[in-house]
């Protein structure tokens, strides 16, 4: 990377001076949101640090993140070309292939699309809202008795190894019109190894910036590459099954839906040029991949946190009790009427901020920010962890406490606090998934909590202690238990 020029009353971001060669890299080796967001302490919102010779802007700051993301949304939409990510779905993926053109715009849209007319609309052949309010109240509901059924087999139990079948079934019906069995191999070789994807695909990964790495032998990228290689066959195999079985006037899921767009219709982008057909269909890889993991990962550390603070797990079941009572299941309409519960789930958003940065950004052209130069091709990690723990924002940000999020009697969501909560990105490449997110984990908690009081085996403790990653993981604990909460009452 040669000296950039940068115009006449213009300044390069401040940074630390870092070594030569690795620049920063050791700094940043363990935990990179905490280092980062201690960098940003003494250099700023925007700074600039060097990842081997390759210099890297770090965003923190809400409103300065909200002036790239939204209001400069369009220079800083675009996503660096990274070595890694060059394997995730042969390079094709929407999230993270350098693509931010038209092709990109048009298929982005697509996958919106498909999401809303498989999850969202109403559902035709039930009593449910959508379709899917249907399939998480299924899974939630074959949650609890399968939680029941291990505490009288084997009295404790690691809950994220059920829970993440249930939540990939949920997608998968959405994607694909399936359900897999919690024993059924080929899915657990996939949804139980995401640290194999996590660990690789996240910002500040050394093999990104410094070349040379890529050509020493690294077990980490190995399991990788296998990763993404078994995941795109498992995909491949049910595409193939569905162009097998495809029928025009019975569109089935959103592999269909993607099938007849290839055939029928030529889904152009803008200025005609027209998506090729692979990158139509292979949208559901994108769509599974970032749909399991993440509502997995957010509804296991909801499952820690509640055992951490019982009072707090039984303030939520005092609430479902009061608005919904025993006599039916919670459904996404009862929302809007859970305050406590909701400000449970954003107060573990933030406390966690299990997806401390964005996926990476990359400058589409030069521009300025605050009033320093960023040049085009710039690589931009934005650092959501530092959001959520920023003293200027919340006060004790370390405290674990959803009544920050209320108003004092208690009934209702502060809606610009919650707006403060940065977990799904802002601006151009804002998840599409986060309405799908946000009502899945409410449904599968309150689902849970209405029937089911968890906790952990005397004598044991829970380690909070996150991973670092794309998406933060605690250890797994095997010492859940539960405890039916009516268990008089027969329900139908
Ligand atoms: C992108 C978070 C669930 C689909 C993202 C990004 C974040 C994120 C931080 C990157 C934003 C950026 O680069 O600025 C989350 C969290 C989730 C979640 C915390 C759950 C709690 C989902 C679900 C789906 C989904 C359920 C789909 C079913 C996507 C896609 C992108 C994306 C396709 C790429 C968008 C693009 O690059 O244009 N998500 N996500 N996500 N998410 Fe999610």
């Amino acid at each position: 990377s040669l000296q950039q020029h940068v115009p006449k009353g213009l300044k390069s971001p401040p940074g630390p001076r870092g070594y030569p060669i690795l620049g920063n890299v050791l700094e940043l080796r363990k935990d990179p949101h905490l280092a980062l967001t201690r960098l940003s302490q003494k250099y700023g919102d925007i700074m600039e640090i060097r990842i081997g010779t390759r210099p890297v802007l770090v965003l923190s700051g809400l409103e300065t993140i909200r002036q790239a993301l939204v209001k400069q949304g369009e220079d800083f939409m675009g996503r660096p070309d990274l070595y890694s990510f060059r394997h995730i779905t042969d390079g094709q993926s929407l999230a993270f292939s350098p693509d931010s053109g038209e092709v990109w715009k048009a298929r982005r849209k697509l996958a919106q699309n498909a999401l809303k007319t498989f999850a969202t609309t109403p559902s035709p052949t039930s009593s449910s809202t959508c379709l899917l309010e249907e399939h998480v109240s299924k899974e939630a509901e074959y949650l609890v008795a399968k939680f029941l059924q291990l505490m009288n087999e084997v009295k404790s139990f690691d809950p994220y190894r059920y829970v993440v079948v249930s939540v990939a079934n949920v997608i998968c019906a959405i994607c694909f019109g399936k359900r897999y069995d919690h024993n059924n191999q080929e899915l657990l070789n996939i949804v139980n190894v995401t640290e194999q994807f996590n660990d690789v695909a996240v910002s500040g990964n050394p093999a990104d910036f410094i070349p040379v790495l890529q050509y020493f032998p690294s077990r980490a990228m190995t399991l990788f590459k296998d990763f993404n290689k078994r995941f795109i066959h498992f995909l491949q195999k049910i595409v193939k099954e569905h162009y097998e079985t495809f029928d025009k006037n019975n569109i089935r899921d959103i592999t269909d839906s993607l099938i007849e767009q290839c055939m029928e219709k030529k889904v152009e982008a803008n200025g005609a040029t027209q998506i090729p057909k692979e990158k139509i269909v292979n949208l559901v890889n994108d769509l599974f991949g970032a749909g399991f993991d993440t509502v997995t990962t957010a509804l296991s550390w909801s499952l820690m946190y509640l055992v951490t603070y019982p009072h707090i797990q039984k303030k939520i079941q005092e609430e479902l009790d009061k608005t919904i009572g025993q006599e039916r299941r919670p459904r996404l309409s009862d929302r809007g009427m859970l305050p406590y519960t909701e400000a449970f789930i954003l107060e573990m958003f933030r406390h966690s901020s299990f997806v401390p940065f964005t996926i990476p950004h990359s400058m589409i052209r030069d521009t300025v920010l605050n009033g320093y130069h960023i040049p085009k091709d710039r690589c931009v990690f934005v650092n959501q962890w530092q959001v959520n723990h920023d003293e200027k924002l919340w006060k004790d940000p370390l405290t674990f406490k959803p009544e920050r999020f209320l108003n004092a009697e208690g009934t209702e969501v502060n809606k610009v606090d919650g707006e403060k909560v940065l977990l799904f990105g802002l601006g151009k490449r804002r998840c599409i998934g986060e309405h799908i997110a946000r009502w899945q984990i409410f449904l599968f908690l309150s689902t849970l909590l209405q029937q089911l009081e968890f906790s952990v085996c005397d004598g044991k403790k829970v380690d909070m202690t996150p991973t670092y990653g794309l998406a933060m993981k605690h250890k797994r604990c095997e010492h859940f238990q539960v405890k039916q909460r009516f268990p008089m009452k027969s329900m139908n």
